[in-house]
């Protein structure tokens, strides 16, 4: 069984006049069926505006569906009453393109993280300290820094810190959606990378969100390209790189730079 099974799920934006009367409906996510299976990276791929965050925030129920159906670990979370839905919530956690606005600028890193791991757990106040540093190694942060402020980071370490919070209570599935593309070039390597061994050491089922095909392939175990609101390709990531099927994936790939 998949650990994500979504199908034919559709989230429509009505658009309303200043009256209030309805001019027209934009099809966002227009009727996508994908599957993960458990420990594997998928790759979601496509332009500005053809659905991939609000595909990313029907998952994670922060945008309801119009219609279709989500489920996690063959519970469906659509519908799912709120109490139940917040105790599932720890399993699924998300990172953003932008980590500032991610993280609350009044809080130190400390509080930040603590926040995040004790929603799995309770911790007790004098081993605090330590679990915080133990979870700022494993981002790749120095503890030293835990009681700095989110503007006192470079937009690389943010980003550290916003994917500490994210897999602080244990999540099962992670959503990434361009968590580098608000990020200098030379820091994009080694948050991919972080990421990529983070996947691996946690066994986290992880969908990976981004505009850009070459950052995808370097990720993911399976490539999904999405064409306003729907899945237009899907397949094995070095397949879908090396002989993609669709027109719109050819002129993704046309689109990288030679070296
Ligand atoms: N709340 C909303 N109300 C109306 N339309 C919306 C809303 N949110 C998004 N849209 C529209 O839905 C479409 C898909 O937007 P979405 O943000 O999901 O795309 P995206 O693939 O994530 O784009 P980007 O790469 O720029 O992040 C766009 O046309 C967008 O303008
Ligand atoms: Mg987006």
């Amino acid at each position: 069984m998949a650990y994500l099974e979504l199908s034919d799920v559709h989230v429509h934006y009505p658009v309303k006049s200043a009256w209030g009367t309805l001019r027209h409906v934009v099809r966002a996510v227009d009727g996508v069926s994908l599957s993960l299976e458990k420990g594997e990276v998928l790759g979601l791929v496509g332009e500005s505006g053809c659905g991939k965050s609000s595909l990313s925030r029907a998952i994670m129920q922060l945008q309801p569906i119009t219609s279709g159906s989500i489920r996690l670990d063959g519970e469906q979370l659509s519908g799912m009453p709120a109490r139940e839905l917040r105790k599932r919530r720890t399993d699924f956690q998300m990172v953003f393109q932008d980590p500032y606005a991610s993280l609350n600028p009044r809080f130190t890193i400390f509080a930040s993280l603590i926040e995040a791991l004790t929603r799995r757990k309770k911790i007790k106040a004098n081993v605090q300290e330590d679990a915080v540093a133990e979870l700022m190694i494993r981002v790749g942060l120095s503890p030293e820094h835990m009681h700095k402020y989110p503007h006192e980071f470079s937009g690389g370490q943010r980003q550290r810190v916003a994917i500490a919070r994210a897999i602080a209570p244990q999540p099962k599935l992670l959503l990434a959606d361009e968590p580098v593309s608000a990020l200098d070039v030379s820091v994009r390597g080694q948050i991919l990378n972080l990421l990529i061994s983070l996947t691996r050491e946690l066994d986290l089922t992880t969908l990976f969100i981004s505009h850009d095909l070459l950052v995808v392939h370097h990720i993911a175990d399976r490539i999904a390209v999405m064409q306003r609101g729907r899945i237009v390709e899907f397949g094995d990531a070095t397949q879908v790189f090396a002989h993609p099927q669709h027109s719109y994936t050819r002129q993704l790939l046309s689109a990288i730079p030679k070296l």
